[in-house]
């Protein structure tokens, strides 16, 4: 039995080791001040604080990887959760929503926020909850702009 499981273990940390050479694509563009979700709709520097510490490692192109975002397998989830993230919510190129889908996006955020789906769970673990106040504050701002 022993033995056996000896061998797992070395099958296992094999794998791992071999991961590590598998690169990732990483995401990271400037701000451009055109396109920005921020910067368009002028809001104010805390709530820009709140959004950029809790949505734009996965909604914008202005990741902040930290240093186990490098780490095979945690970094395929990563690269995953800012994809499917980016793809679902753009912060950085929010002008490409015509008035009309960004309203309904607007209304998404509020939701999602509310319940409690976003930021995600595994983000939140990492990163630290949103607090009750930041959510006050931004999602009162994100009110004012409907
Ligand atoms: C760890 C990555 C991550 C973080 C952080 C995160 N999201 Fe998301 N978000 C996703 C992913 C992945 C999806 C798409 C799949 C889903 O809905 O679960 C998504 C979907 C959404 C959607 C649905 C958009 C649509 O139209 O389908 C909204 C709205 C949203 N997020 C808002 C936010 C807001 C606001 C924050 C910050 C308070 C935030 N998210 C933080 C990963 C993230």
């Amino acid at each position: 039995m022993k033995k056996i499981a000896r061998k797992f273990i070395l099958i296992f940390v094999g794998i791992l080791i071999v991961l590590q050479f598998v690169k990732s694509e990483r995401i990271y563009q400037e701000v451009n001040p055109q396109t920005d979700f921020l910067l368009v709709l002028k809001a104010p520097k805390e709530v820009g604080r709140i959004v950029k510490a809790n949505c734009y490692d996965c909604h914008s192109l202005q990741v902040e990887y930290p240093w186990y975002a490098s780490v095979a397998p945690i970094s395929f989830m990563i690269e995953h959760h800012v994809e499917e993230g980016i793809e679902h919510l753009d912060f950085s190129d929010w002008t490409k929503y015509a008035p009309k889908k960004a309203a309904h996006k607007l209304e998404e955020i509020l939701e999602e926020v509310e319940e409690g789906k976003m930021p995600l769970k595994s983000y939140a673990l990492l990163h630290g909850e949103l607090s009750e106040e930041d959510e006050k504050i931004f999602l009162n701002w994100v009110q004012t702009l409907r």
